[in-house]
């Protein structure tokens, strides 16, 4: 296990600020995953010459695969890359879908800044224990808790499952007050993956669920809201993939226009992962098959962090109105 660091030593800050400006600006912080150097390394490049802020996150999954150590110095050395750019970006380092109160005292304790306990799969007494006793211990380091209520619609599910998964505005404010989060992932219509409706080729996908959202405005004004799922699925990522060997048809997301009015709304925190992994997945199918003698991983992956710094810099100016906000 790590050594015990607290964030701000690391150059981080918690999320409170942030989703403060999101909320009054009438713009969403965006929330990218990443795994490796190259992702860290986009992500940072483009945030900061977008100068908006940034919430670094990683899974459970993501933490393993990177070593939680490496974790700590990468996202030290991400503060310290922005600054060396010139930029004073806030970055917060977050714990995506923690599903136990060990993996988020592991996270606190060695540098988060940030975590998520997703108890949205257990009852809903149960997912306020869990999260209260999350936040108990996160809120002695000021490290800030995002929970969830409603859970997330998969291509799996049956229309009828979906509807019943959605969050219930009625229970957000009980949820809000027993369990003391900083913030709240709701479920109106979103899913995660690069598969989130099934329609038929030039069919439009469902609306997200506003009248919900509203309602839990309504229910909590002011209250930072986030939104898991959000991956537009770039059709044009879709189709250089399966051009060059890939497998992905019916691969669909969440337009951007629905993202833009969450983003305008109570919506302060938006979760991207699926892009990105579409980004860099499709410029190294093309640069392999361009290049077959190739093998420096510089090549390939330079190539695939091009494209993602293209590609956040869309979301942060175009979507989810998060550039200049510094
Ligand atoms: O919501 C889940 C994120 O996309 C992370 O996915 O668990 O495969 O790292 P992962
Ligand atoms: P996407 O799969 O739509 O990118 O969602 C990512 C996410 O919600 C991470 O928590
Ligand atoms: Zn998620």
């Amino acid at each position: 296990m790590a050594d015990k660091v607290h964030y701000s030593e690391l150059g981080l800050v918690n999320t409170r600020e942030m989703f403060k400006k999101a909320v009054n600006g009438g713009y969403a912080i965006p929330a990218y995953n990443f795994n490796n150097l190259e992702q860290l390394q986009a992500i940072v490049m483009a945030c900061a010459e977008t100068a908006s802020p940034v919430i670094i996150q990683v899974s459970k999954g993501a933490r393993s695969y990177a070593n939680e150590t490496m974790l700590r110095y990468m996202a030290m050395g991400a503060v310290k890359m922005a600054r060396e750019m010139g930029s004073e970006i806030p970055i917060a380092l977050h714990l995506d879908h923690g599903d136990t109160f060990e993996l988020c005292k592991s996270c606190v304790d060695s540098g988060f800044s940030s975590v998520m306990i997703d108890g949205s799969h257990h009852s809903y007494e149960q997912n306020i224990e869990l999260t209260r006793k999350v936040v108990e211990y996160a809120h002695q380091y000021d490290v800030t808790v995002e929970g969830e209520l409603g859970v997330l619609a998969g291509i799996e599910d049956e229309v009828v499952a979906e509807k019943s998964t959605y969050t219930r505005p009625e229970e957000v404010e009980d949820f809000v007050k027993k369990t003391g989060v900083d913030s709240l992932a709701i479920s109106i219509g979103t899913s995660h993956g690069a598969f989130k409706f099934k329609v038929k080729p030039g069919e439009k996908v469902p609306d997200l669920r506003f009248d919900i959202l509203q309602e839990i405005e309504r229910r909590i004004p002011g209250f930072p809201i986030v939104l898991h799922g959000a991956s537009s699925v770039v059709p044009e990522y879709v189709e250089i993939i399966q051009r060059f060997g890939g497998k992905m048809e019916g691969a669909v997301g969440i337009p951007e226009d629905q993202l833009r009015k969450a983003a305008a709304s109570a919506v302060c925190k938006i979760n991207i992962d699926s892009d990105g992994r579409l980004a860099v997945t499709a410029r190294i199918r093309e640069y392999l098959a361009n290049h077959p003698e190739e093998f420096d991983p510089r090549k390939y992956l330079g190539d695939a962090r091009k494209e993602l710094v293209k590609l956040i810099k869309h979301k942060n100016e175009a979507v989810l109105g998060s550039a200049g906000r510094v």
